[in-house]
């Protein structure tokens, strides 16, 4: 009987959270193989006199992303991208969004052609051909049918075994229920979607809506804001992913992928924790950079709100679409110092943008 080989194609804070549960799973069912590879992008980064590399397959830890999380006696992980690939069955995309496009270049030809995917990466890219989604770009260069699994799902949480929840999209249930074997544990529940790019918009979109809810608390305003400004987010997600892709649906936009996530980035996440700092600065009239913050908070990690603000912004550039996405607008102007934070209050009214 063959077994699928799983493999994990990043070992960011959140590969190192999801790991775990797949190495737990594999073991659990024998359709799987008892090894989780792990592919490491910075292997040869030296913490305490050992490479990230050597700890993690020595120890079982990645003390440089997810300290103190033990990822599981049979995960392997190694330096090389393509070897970590090639003999996949199950592949798991989780590497920041900005550089799945070179990744899946790089392993162009290079996969199994009947392994599955799954992205849990929350972003997307403008090509030239218009917007792509993480799902479409490894479809499209890999010939992968590839599903996401999103929710509120901050690493350090997951990490803790705190209860947590997420999606599953797919193309089919059956595809849905083979990832939910490899990722559902007691502290986290999984469930089966088949609104691929409505859950993928979702992750994606959240994180302007997250900067806009750092912005409000940087700014010290209350709780009455916050909420008009989370809520015309949703509203904007919705419309921005159903204008792009009319089959995506209402529903999911209050799964674990829509409102579960907004509710746990807009208050623990990384986004709407350097937009505060960022807005204090401002504030306290020493401003600092969007890379001098990814320095001191992310640890030189990329603010992924950011980078998907100016994508966004871009597709409703070309489209003429920005006075349609008010929040989204005027979020896209404060990040780029072309109108004040207080702004994010006025967003009807900023810059003539109309509801
Ligand atoms: P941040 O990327 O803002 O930390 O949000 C984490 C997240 O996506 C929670 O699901």
């Amino acid at each position: 009987l063959k077994q699928s080989r799983v493999a994990m194609v990043g070992s960011s804070a959140l590969a190192c959270a999801m790991v775990p549960m797949l190495c737990h799973n594999v073991l659990q069912d024998e359709q799987f193989d008892n090894t989780v590879m792990m592919w490491v992008h910075d292997a040869a980064h030296v913490h305490e006199g050992r490479t990230i590399l050597d700890i993690i397959n020595q120890d079982h830890q990645n003390p440089k992303e997810l300290p103190g999380v033990h990822l599981g006696d049979n995960l392997v992980a190694s330096g090389n991208l393509e070897e970590v690939a090639k003999d996949a069955d199950v592949l798991v995309f989780c590497a920041p969004h900005e550089s799945m496009h070179s990744i899946t270049r790089r392993l162009m030809g290079k996969v199994k052609r009947d392994a599955i995917a799954i992205s849990l990466v929350k972003g997307m890219r403008v090509g030239r051909d218009g917007p792509q989604l993480i799902s479409q770009m490894i479809r499209k260069n890999l010939n992968l049918d590839c599903s996401v699994l999103i929710g509120g799902n901050v690493a350090s949480d997951l990490g803790n075994k705190e209860l947590s929840e997420a999606v599953i999209a797919s193309s089919s249930r059956e595809m849905g229920a083979v990832f939910r074997k490899l990722f559902q544990t007691s502290y986290f529940y999984v469930d089966i979607l088949q609104d691929v790019a409505g859950a993928e918009m979702c992750g994606t979109l959240k994180n302007i809506v997250a900067l806009a809810v750092g912005i409000v608390d940087g700014l010290d305003y209350g709780c009455n804001a916050k909420a008009v400004v989370m809520r015309q987010g949703l509203t904007e997600m919705r419309k921005f992913a159903k204008t792009l892709y009319p089959n995506v649906r209402n529903e999911t936009f209050f799964e674990s992928c829509g409102l579960g996530d907004l509710i746990t980035t807009c208050s623990g996440g990384r986004n709407h924790a350097t937009a505060e700092a960022w807005t204090r600065a401002w504030k306290s009239g020493a401003p600092k950079t969007w890379t001098k913050l990814e320095e001191e908070i992310l640890g030189g990690q990329r603010l992924q709100g950011v980078a998907t603000s100016n994508v966004v912004q871009e597709v409703m550039r070309v489209r003429g679409w920005e006075s349609t996405y008010p929040l989204f607008s005027t979020v896209n102007r404060i990040i780029n110092g072309r109108v004040e934070p207080s702004q994010i209050l006025h967003f009807c009214q900023a810059n003539g943008i109309q509801t």
